[in-house]
This record gives structure tokens, sequence and C-alpha cells, in this order.
């Protein structure tokens, strides 16, 4: 038997003030797109915002439905727009931020199992790492080198050979 170890490091920030011109102006963009996520019944307000490696912007908010499982993440909406408006095409960096209209949004919070799965997956088409941003709508900001240092252990395509 042996025992392996699995860690990650990643990049705390107390503020979008002490990130790159880049980097804030994504995760600003997510913050300000918080408003168009459609959230009526947990009324958590979740945006992603992607920079892609050809320069291009692509957006996505979480879509609920009162049939509740039928709703979706903010970060898998932007992914299902992104795989069929540039398909193939690495993401740079993503920047995830969040609202919550009932309570606070002043600590990062990231993304759900499934969309972690969904991340790995874009990964791996695009054989790309993705940088993840993830903030609330101040407070501490997160980054993240790539997506699948948040799934260690992952089930992919590999698996399938
Ligand atoms: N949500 C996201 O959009 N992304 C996540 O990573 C976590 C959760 C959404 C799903 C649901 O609409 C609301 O936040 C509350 O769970």
């Amino acid at each position: 038997m042996e025992k392996k170890v699995n860690q990650f490091v990643f990049e705390v920030y107390d503020s979008e003030a002490q990130l790159s011109k880049s980097d804030a102006a994504l995760l600003l963009k997510a913050r300000e797109i918080t408003k168009i996520a459609y959230a009526p019944y947990s009324n958590f307000h979740v945006s992603a915002v992607a920079k892609l490696t050809n320069g291009e912007i692509v957006t996505g908010t979480n879509q609920e439905n009162a049939s509740y499982p039928v709703g979706i993440c903010a970060e898998r909406a932007l992914l299902s727009a992104l795989g069929t408006l540039f398909p193939n095409v690495a993401i740079d960096t993503m920047a995830i931020a969040y609202h919550n209209i009932n309570g606070e949004s002043n600590k990062p919070v990231s993304p759900c199992g499934m969309c972690r799965q969904a991340l790995v997956e874009y990964e791996n088409r695009t054989k790309s790492p993705m940088r993840l941003i993830l903030s609330g709508m101040d407070g501490e900001v997160f980054v993240i080198e790539q997506a699948s240092q948040l799934l260690p252990l992952s089930f992919g395509g590999d698996d399938l050979k």
C-alpha cells in the first residue's frame, strides 16, 4: 500500500483591486451580469464570463425553472453557448461571481460538482487549462490555475476507451 497526496495551490486576493487589469475587468463584468440571472426560486444569482483564447468574451447566468432540477447553473449555461458559438476554442480565463439576494455575497464560492465535471470536459476537449476567478460582489478573490484542480481523480473520456 502506498499513500498519495493530492493538493493544489491557489491565489487569494483581498479584492479585485489587486488583480491584473484584464482579470479585474472580467470579474467586474461577471458581477455586473449577476443581475440578469434568472433565479426567482433561490434568489441566488450566479454569472460566469469567459475570455477565450481568440479574445472573444462569452457570458452565462443561472437559469432556474419551476421544476427545480430543470434549472441550469451559470457555468454550464455558458459552456453550452460556447460549445455552439465557438466550438473547440479554448477558454483562457473564466470569472464566476454571485449575488445572494437574501444573504451575504462577500466571499468566493466555487462551482458545484456537476459544473466541475463540465469544466474539466471543456479543458480536455480543447486540450487547454482554463484559469478560474472566483468571487462574490466584493471581498476576497480566488484565482485557480486550472479547473481540473477542483476535481482530482476525475472521470473523463480516456476512461471510456
Ligand atoms: N448555481 C450556479 O449557477 N453555479 C454553481 O456553481 C452553484 C449553484 C446556481 C444553481 C441555482 O440556480 C442557484 O445557484 C442555487 O443553487
